[in-house]
């Protein structure tokens, strides 16, 4: 596995010149395009969906899409993101009525699956199934917006979930989401991520590519 994955949230871009935006931020150095999907339900917010992420597939974008559903229910939308060209879906586990049969749908679509934990939601989803999942993704952040400020009791939550990845000796993805910029990127790191979602911190600068670059020399410190 490549050590670090930086995935920017396109939930920061220009939505008007959204194709330029994600070829821009892949050749700044991204590895992963992160796609916020948010209904207005499980979220207090509205975004975009598969005809979106089918769109940046006709522009040519050729990167791994992670498809981060906030959205309830979940299953209706797993056929048509995986038909769009998702290629990692994850789902929150309290938006889901039956979370392994989650799990397998995405995976017999052919996406890689993953939980996503909340602030205050505890990681005993995993109990029964953290061999069905290829990406934890903890929120440092509570979902709906971006822009948000880090919330510091996940460093202990990401090296709990860590412990249990190591544990299992399974090759499964941490991925942190929400507040994530230079200057706290290695703290999360240290704590046991490694990919790392930043929307505001990297579009809301000026030059992508300094950025990236900024965020991989701190991560390989
Ligand atoms: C929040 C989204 C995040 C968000 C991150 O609900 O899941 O992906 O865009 O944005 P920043 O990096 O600005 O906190
Ligand atoms: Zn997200």
């Amino acid at each position: 596995m490549q050590p670090y994955l930086i995935a920017p949230s396109i939930l920061s871009a220009d939505f008007a010149r959204l194709g330029e935006e994600v070829s821009n931020v892949l050749a700044a150095g991204a590895d992963v395009v992160h796609f916020d999907v948010m209904d207005n339900h499980y979220v207090p917010n509205l975004t975009i969906g598969p005809m979106v992420c089918q769109a940046l597939r006709n522009y040519g974008i050729t990167a791994p899409i992670d498809v981060h559903l906030m959205v309830e229910p979940v299953d209706a939308l797993v056929p048509q993101f995986a038909k769009a060209g998702a290629s990692i879906i994850t789902f929150h586990p309290e938006a889901s009525k039956h979370i392994d049969r989650t799990l397998q749908l995405i995976k017999e679509h052919g996406c890689q699956a993953g939980l996503v934990f909340n602030p205050a939601t505890p990681l005993t989803y995993l109990d029964y199934v953290l061999d069905k999942v290829d990406v934890i993704l903890l929120m440092s952040v509570n979902p709906g917006f971006g822009g948000q400020k880090f919330i510091p009791a996940t460093l202990d939550k990401l090296a709990a979930a860590r412990a249990m990845i190591k544990q299992s000796g399974l090759p499964i993805r941490l991925e942190i989401d929400g507040g994530v910029t230079v200057d706290n990127i290695a703290d999360i790191a240290a704590a046991g991520a490694d990919m790392f979602v930043a929307g505001s911190a990297i579009f809301n600068s000026p030059d992508y590519a300094h950025t990236i670059t900024a965020m991989r020399a701190n991560l390989a410190k």
